[in-house]
């Protein structure tokens, strides 16, 4: 399959089923598709808490939404293969050769990713490197050190600019920290035709700028993205010209909010956190049937997060911070414990109603990082797509690589 069959089909499968995936079930009591596939709907409250897991983890294995969702296709439009690389190692997904101390103060999965990383930058003679958004350039490190050559790496924060500077002249590492807001006028001198720019896990606006400035250069790339919905813009504006069209033509149109489906899947989280989480959707529900009842208004009502140690000790206490928040004046005689039940009921359902919602994710990421390859290609760039490292490693396991042809 092309490049551009890939991306014209999972253009159409998205938006035919639109309605389905993009509606956030935990907005709505009832959610508007129900109606018109009830046999769904129904199917997926009946499953089991055990199921529910399972499909969360792996939502094209032994679907029950076969019968009504195109899982087959989806599941055939999302496999991608791993990016070759360099090295031995590859095949574990490891480089070899890093000073092991210069994992020190690198998180282990990073660390990890990193050297996933590492093998799939292939560099030519004469090409110079530079790290984008490279926070303390520990990937600009083991570049160094891979290649044997001088890196630059970009960041905006001076204290982390600093902080990498000295961890890399410690080690011995010729990597050269740059101050520079990417988004600012001049970004682009650093790169040229001779450049290749590696980038893990730059943010929406700030990719998009990056691979603006590789076409204009003509440089080489090679980028993870993450976090698509990062970005100015309310609706998504295609990178390239065959996703604008695709996008008019089926009525696509994705909101922020719809973009951060793209990247909601996360590592399994340690138990504790799942079940501090769990705790604050179903007391969330619980507050939204307050507040529907409360206000006289049948809608949902945006509450802030709270970080993990801020989360009030009881389902009252977080029911009267967020009516605080929200300016909602709440009655005497609630029934507290009836409330937080119909909660954890909802969280249930919610989760169930979700799996309709997984089942489009991975297809809405790769139909993404897919534009961003199509509009490279447009530019006159050789391109490709893969994953560098194992799922769960990160689930931003997906790599594009182009030069100019
Ligand atoms: C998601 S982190 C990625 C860092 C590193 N590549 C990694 O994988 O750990 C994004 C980095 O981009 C930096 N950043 C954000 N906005 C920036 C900008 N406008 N110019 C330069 N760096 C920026 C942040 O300070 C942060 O260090």
């Amino acid at each position: 399959m092309t490049h551009t069959e890939r991306f014209t089909q999972l253009a159409q499968r998205l938006a035919e089923w639109q309605p389905l995936w993009r509606c956030l079930p935990f907005q709505h009591p009832r959610l508007p598709w129900q109606s018109r596939w009830p046999g769904l709907a129904e199917a997926l409250l009946a499953l089991p808490d055990v199921e529910v897991v399972r499909l969360q983890e792996a939502p094209f294995i032994d679907s029950p939404l076969a019968g009504w969702l195109p899982v087959g296709e989806l599941a055939r439009l999302v496999t991608l293969t791993s990016l070759a690389g360099q090295g031995e190692a590859l095949a574990e997904g490891f480089a070899e050769g890093l000073p092991e101390a210069w994992a020190e103060g690198v998180g282990e999965r990073k660390w990890c990713q990193i050297q996933a990383f590492l093998p799939r930058v292939e560099v030519t003679g004469g090409e110079s490197l530079v790290e984008w958004c490279a926070g303390k350039g520990h990937l600009a490190r083991a570049l160094s050190h891979r290649h044997a050559m001088e890196v630059t790496a970009l960041e905006w924060q001076p204290a982390l600019c600093e902080a990498g500077q000295a961890m890399a002249e410690r080690q011995g590492a010729r990597v050269l920290l740059q101050e520079q807001d990417v988004m600012a006028k001049g970004a682009g001198r650093w790169l040229d035709a001779r450049t290749r720019v590696v980038a893990l896990h730059a943010c929406g606006d700030l990719h998009r700028r990056l691979l603006e400035l590789v076409v204009e250069a003509g440089s080489a790339v090679t980028l993870a993205p993450c976090c698509y919905q990062r970005t100015t813009e309310d609706i998504y504006r295609p990178f390239s010209g065959l996703g604008r069209s695709l996008a008019e033509a089926h009525g696509l149109a994705l909101e922020r909010d719809d973009l951060a489906l793209a990247v909601q899947e996360t590592v399994t989280a340690p138990r504790a956190v799942q079940r501090h989480r769990q705790r604050a959707g179903a007391w969330r529900l619980g507050f939204d049937r307050l507040q529907r009842d409360v206000r006289g208004v049948d809608a949902y009502l945006p509450v802030p997060s709270l970080a993990y140690g801020q989360m009030p000790e009881t389902f009252e206490g977080f029911c009267r911070w967020a009516a605080q928040q929200k300016g909602i004046v709440l009655p005497a005689g609630i029934d507290w414990s009836g409330l937080e039940a119909a909660g954890w009921e909802r969280q249930a359902e919610v989760a169930r109603l979700e799996l309709v919602r997984h089942l489009f994710r991975r297809p809405l990421e790769i139909w993404l990082a897919l534009d961003r390859l199509v509009f490279l290609e447009e530019a006159g760039f050789t391109a490709e797509l893969g994953t560098f490292c194992a799922r769960a490693l990160t689930p931003r396991n997906l790599l594009l690589r182009a030069r100019q042809a």
